[in-house]
Parts: structure tokens; sequence; C-alpha cells
């Protein structure tokens, strides 16, 4: 299941058509169980209720009688005031278990209109039942007596609740993205591509965080935070630092910009736990990673590119061709698994890093702009 966008707003997966089987199932028992030989009458509020009343009925294992009512808006003495009345109670409930099947339960003021026009009725008893409920929204103090699931004071759609009109044919419930929607892209590019230069381009025109895995661990281990010495501890004794240290590291990096448009990711993640821990990371911002894309250049174009660069910085490891070498087939290595995760999702996106740097700026523009 993927998001989903209703008129402005995006929606995430949030409950599953079995989780919702599931739920109703259980509601439908126990009710059934509860009323022994009782025939009840189920009562629909419309519109949010038909999906979870159809499906209710005709799992409940007994005789049952099935109506609905519906809240109309009037406008009140005051023009500003917009008073709501359930319109529809046509039949004779004396006497009669009624049972009130909800879709959600919000503030309760819709239960609270349900009271109101049930007291004048003469019920044998007054059931409510709902599907949903959000436990930090209610506000009254009327009995819920079955309540299929409890959700987070968020709002959702699907199985009949809608946004505006929309959502309330979706057999699954979605939850609405908070958070605005952000461009996360883990930038890849053997060394000489000229990652570091277009990452900066990109940084600018998309008003992105730029996360370097070099820099952050610098960071960390010169002002010593723990995570910091922990992984100096490791990297002094000539180990690797684990994972879940570099993962804790960049999390935390994540954090410290809280409310970025989006990050760039550079030299993270580095094998598939990374990337599935970067997914988790995203997934609790209300977002994902947008794509891996890669800066594609030949081999022999990188070789000829570090040569020169180790001319000109005298730094050392760009002055010996097969310690070049050597590192771009490390790079190969090393991505090639990543690629394929990306892959998989549709998210991986090669660019041609060879030509102008403003050319090849433009070519991952392209690529930017379509996500
Ligand atoms: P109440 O606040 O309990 O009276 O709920 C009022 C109505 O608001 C419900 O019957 C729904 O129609 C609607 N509503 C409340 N929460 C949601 C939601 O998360 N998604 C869609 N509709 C909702
Ligand atoms: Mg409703």
């Amino acid at each position: 299941m993927q998001t989903i966008t209703l008129h402005d707003k995006q929606f995430k997966p949030f409950i599953s058509e079995s989780e919702l089987d599931d739920a109703v199932t259980k509601m439908a028992n126990q009710v059934a169980h509860d009323l022994g030989d009782e025939v009840p009458v189920f009562i629909g509020i419309l519109n949010g209720s038909f999906m979870l009343v159809s499906d209710f009925v005709k799992k409940y294992p007994k005789p049952c009688e099935v109506t609905f009512i519906k809240l109309a808006s009037y406008e009140g003495v005051k023009s500003t005031e917009d008073i709501q009345r359930l319109i529809g109670l046509t039949q004779d409930l004396t006497g009669r278990t009624v049972v009130i099947l909800e879709d959600i339960i919000d503030t309760g003021n819709t239960l609270e209109e349900v009271h109101r026009i049930f007291k004048s009725e003469n019920v044998k008893q007054l059931l409510i039942a709902t599907l949903f409920y959000k436990p930090e929204a209610y506000k009254k103090d009327f009995k819920l007596h079955y309540v299929g699931l409890e959700i987070p004071n968020k709002f959702i759609v699907g199985y009949g609740l809608d946004y505006d009109g929309l959502g309330r044919d979706l057999p699954a419930v979605y939850q609405l993205k908070t958070t605005q929607h952000m461009t996360n892209l883990v930038l890849f590019g053997p060394p000489g591509a000229g990652k570091g230069t277009q990452a900066n381009f990109l940084k600018e025109k998309y008003d992105l965080v730029h996360i370097s895995t070099g820099d952050v661990f610098r960071y960390n281990i010169k002002n010593q935070t723990a995570l910091g010495t922990l992984a100096k501890s490791y990297m002094d004794k000539g180990h690797l630092v684990p994972d879940q240290v570099t993962i804790d590291m960049l999390e935390a990096e994540v954090e410290r910009n809280a409310g970025a448009k989006g990050f760039i990711f550079d030299g993270f993640p580095r094998n598939e736990t990374q990337a599935i821990a970067l997914d988790k990371i995203m997934a609790s911002k209300d977002s994902e990673v947008s794509a891996m894309v890669a800066l594609e250049v030949e081999d022999e174009v990188l070789v000829q590119r570090l040569l020169e660069r180790g001319k000109t910085s005298g730094r050392k490891d760009d002055s010996d061709e097969s310690i070049i070498r050597n590192r771009i087939k490390v790079y190969y290595n090393e991505t090639a698994i990543l690629k394929d995760y990306y892959a998989a999702q549709n998210k991986y996106f090669g660019v041609d890093g060879i030509g102008g740097i403003e050319d090849i700026t433009k070519r991952l523009n392209a690529v930017i702009d379509k996500l």
C-alpha cells in the first residue's frame, strides 16, 4: 500500500483490510454473545457508517434489523450557530434493544445528539458500538459499550470515512500525514564523480540539509558526544564502527534538523541494514527516501580526473593509479546491493556524470523535479 492524495492532503496506510475485518468480526461476535436471543435493531449513523454496517450485519451470526439515521445541519437562531440534528428515525423502537453503529467517535458530539433523541424513545436498552474511537479527543462521558479499535487523535480516511467528500470508498484506512512533503535523496557517486560539488548545488536549489556521514562522524568525535566516543573506541582498535552506532548518529542528525524540507544523505547508507534503518527513520517522520541518485562516470574518466586533481592537491590517494582504481572498485562493490535495494522500489536514478558541471546539475534537477 502506498501514500495516497485526496484534494490537497497526503495520507499514509494505517489499518489494512484484514485488520478491519478482524475488528468488525470481533465486535459482531461480542454483541451477538451479549444479546443472547434478543433481536436487536442496528442503527447506522450516515454517511460514514455505511461500510461498517454492511460488513457488520453480514458477520452478525443471528437475526437482526438494520436501519440508518443521518445528522443534518441547521442554521441556529444566530446565523453563526450550526445545529446538528439527527433525522430519519421513523420506526417505533419501544421496548427494543437498539445498537448504534458508528464508524468513529471523536469528540462525542454526535453521540450526545444520539442520546438526546433517544431520550424520548422508550427503548429497552441503547448500546453504543463504534469501530474507531479516539480517546484523546473524546470529551463526553457516555459509555461506549463496544469499541473496535482505539486510535490516536489523527485524522483518518477510508472504510466510510471521508476527507471533504473523498475517500469513503477505500477498503482500507489511511492516516493524514502531518508533516510537509520532504525530498530525501541518497546521493552516490564513485570517487571523482563530482558528488560534493553537485551536493552543494542541490542543497541550495531545494533547500535541503546535507548530511555527510564523514562530517557527522568528525563532529561527534570532536565534540566527544556519547556516540562519538563510542565510535572512536571501535576506530582506535582498528574495528569497523557497528551499524547501530552509525545509524544512531545519523538519526540524531536528522532529529537535530526537524522541520527540514529534506535531506541529502552522503556516505549513508552503506549497506542494506543501514538502508532499512534509514527507511524506518524517515517513516517515523511520516516521510520516505525519495530517491537514490547516482552519478555515473566511466572508470577511465574517473582515473584521469583524480590523477589531475592529485597533481594540484597533492592528495596522496589521488596520485597513485592503482589506489584510485581500487577505491573505484570498492565503491562498486559496496553500492551494488544498494542500487538493487532502491531499484526494487523504483527509486534508483542513474545520472550521467560526464560533461560540464552545469549540464550535470541540470540532469540532476530533471530527475529531482519529477519526484
Ligand atoms: P464526533 O466529534 O465524535 O461527533 O465525530 C463527528 C464526526 O466527525 C464523525 O462522525 C465523523 O464523520 C467525523 N470525523 C471525526 N474524526 C474523523 C476522522 O478522523 N476522519 C474522518 N471523519 C472524522
Ligand atoms: Mg459519523
